[in-house]
């Protein structure tokens, strides 16, 4: 199943992404698609932000995985940027099933994960519009059905 919004200003993706946090459960895999610029890092604000996380969220382009833990967060989560990695090992370093398995992940660039860990994800897809806003598509896969509409 796919959803699609349409998200005019920063602000509105933001609250997408805040309406979305109260969904999260561990073992989610949120995977956020769309080029440079087109608002996959705002969108991770906006899950913090709804997860009362009220700290600074940097772009995780040069660190690559930025990590939240409780008490600052409810469940672990690891918002990971995997656009510079392109070696299997630096893939492996990140320990991304570890994250996966007690908490959550949002991902930006995720087409480097392989496609056993992306069927399972929450796909996100942001396009930019011709209104200057962002056009949202969200592939919702079955294990996230139930929870879905949320909006
Ligand atoms: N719905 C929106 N409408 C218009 N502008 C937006 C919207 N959402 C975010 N923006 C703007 O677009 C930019 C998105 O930057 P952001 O860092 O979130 O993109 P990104 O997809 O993570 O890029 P990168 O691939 O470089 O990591 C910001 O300047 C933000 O203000
Ligand atoms: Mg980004």
């Amino acid at each position: 199943m796919t959803d699609a919004f349409h998200l005019a200003d920063e602000a509105a993706l933001m609250a997408w992404g805040a309406r979305l946090a109260p969904l999260l459960r561990a073992g989610d895999c949120i995977a956020l698609s769309g080029g440079l610029g087109a608002g996959k890092t705002t969108l991770a604000r906006g899950v913090l932000r709804g997860l009362d996380y009220h700290g600074d969220v940097p772009s995780p382009s040069f660190a690559l995985l930025q990590a939240y833990e409780p008490p600052d967060v409810p469940l672990p989560l690891a918002h990971v940027d995997l656009y510079r990695v392109d070696d299997p090992s630096e893939l492996a370093e990140l320990g991304l099933d570890e994250w996966r398995g007690s908490g959550i992940l949002m991902v930006e660039w995720p087409e480097r994960l392989g496609p056993t860990f992306l069927a399972q994800a929450l796909a996100v897809q942001l396009d930019f519009a011709a209104d200057g806003g962002r056009d949202l598509t969200a592939r919702v896969p079955e294990g996230w059905t139930a929870r879905w509409p949320f909006l």
